[in-house]
């Protein structure tokens, strides 16, 4: 990434946290990263994490920099743009990590013709392992493109979709994708349980049968699928187990479910967007 490009958060919370540090680890100069917090004791404790420079005001941050992320609630990301509307520096990249938020109300919020891009990261992300959905608007330049790639890569891996719609697709899966997981990892864990497993070993195979068939899904050269049929002996135990799975519609169950959070993202970025 070019060291020459500053760039500035708004919001210094987790997000803005786990990304500073993937771009530290990634050897992006601390000199070009400004940060601005509403929350003084959380500015000096990142000042002492990263020695970089920080402001309470953000119109001043935005005075600074090429990037802005925003990472601040949904919630106040209309109040924060109105902010900027007047104090960006020509051909500013916005980066907006705000869930639900939708671009074009970002950019009527900032006065218009602003180049966003909008992106979906997630909780793994502060372990370095999210995997974040990014939607550019019309006025985002293919190096702008190319920046906001690097930028998200430093906390996992990153793609585009092609159309904003998509973000709430990219929400259902894996935005609230880790919840489903935590989910499987409960009912495995109680199911260990009434089987008659203490908790804690119940819980420890849990997850780690979690993280060892994830990096069996990331690494092998096989298909979910594949990989699936390889560990299903006829008349063996998984079979046993995944007959009992699609019995129940499993995959019906999941689809539901993903369906859900798909209208409720759609839902929520109208409430969001309204306003003004
Ligand atoms: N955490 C995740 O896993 C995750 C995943 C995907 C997307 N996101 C998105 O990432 C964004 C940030 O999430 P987060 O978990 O990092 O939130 P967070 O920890 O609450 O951080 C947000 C920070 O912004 C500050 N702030 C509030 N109003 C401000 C203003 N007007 N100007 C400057 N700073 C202000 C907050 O201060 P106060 O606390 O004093 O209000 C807080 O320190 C959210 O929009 C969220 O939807 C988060």
């Amino acid at each position: 990434m070019q060291n020459l490009t500053t760039i500035g958060f708004i919001g210094a919370g987790n997000m803005a946290y786990a990304i500073i540090s993937g771009l530290i680890n990634n050897g992006f100069c601390a000199d070009n990263i400004k940060i601005s917090d509403k929350n003084e004791s959380l500015l000096s404790l990142r000042k002492q994490e990263f020695n970089l420079e920080v402001f309470t005001d953000n119109i001043e941050l935005a005075a600074h920099c090429d990037v802005i992320i925003l990472a601040v609630k949904p919630q106040v990301l209309s109040s924060v743009c109105h902010q900027l509307k007047d104090s960006l520096k020509a051909n500013t990249l916005i980066i907006s990590i705000a869930a639900g938020v939708r671009a074009h109300d970002i950019d009527r919020w900032l006065g218009g013709n602003a180049a966003i891009v909008r992106t979906m990261p997630n909780t793994p992300a502060l372990l370095n392992q999210g995997v974040t959905g990014m939607f550019a608007n019309e006025c985002v330049s293919d190096t702008q493109k190319e920046l906001a790639i690097s930028i998200l890569d430093s906390v996992g891996q990153s793609l585009w979709v092609s159309t904003e719609k998509m973000l709430d697709a990219v929400t259902a899966l894996s935005g609230s994708g880790p919840a489903y997981f935590f989910l499987m990892i409960e009912s495995m864990t109680n199911a260990g349980i009434a089987l008659g497993l203490d908790e804690q070993t119940a819980q420890t195979l849990s997850i780690q049968t979690a993280l060892g068939a994830s990096m069996m899904a990331d690494t092998s050269n096989h298909s979910p699928k594949e990989l699936r049929a390889n560990v299903t002996s006829p008349n063996g135990t998984t079979q046993a187990a995944i007959e009992s799975f699609q019995d129940q519609n499993f995959e019906m169950v999941v689809a539901h479910a993903m369906r859900a959070a798909f209208d409720r993202s759609s839902e929520l970025a109208s409430e969001l967007g309204d306003s003004d």
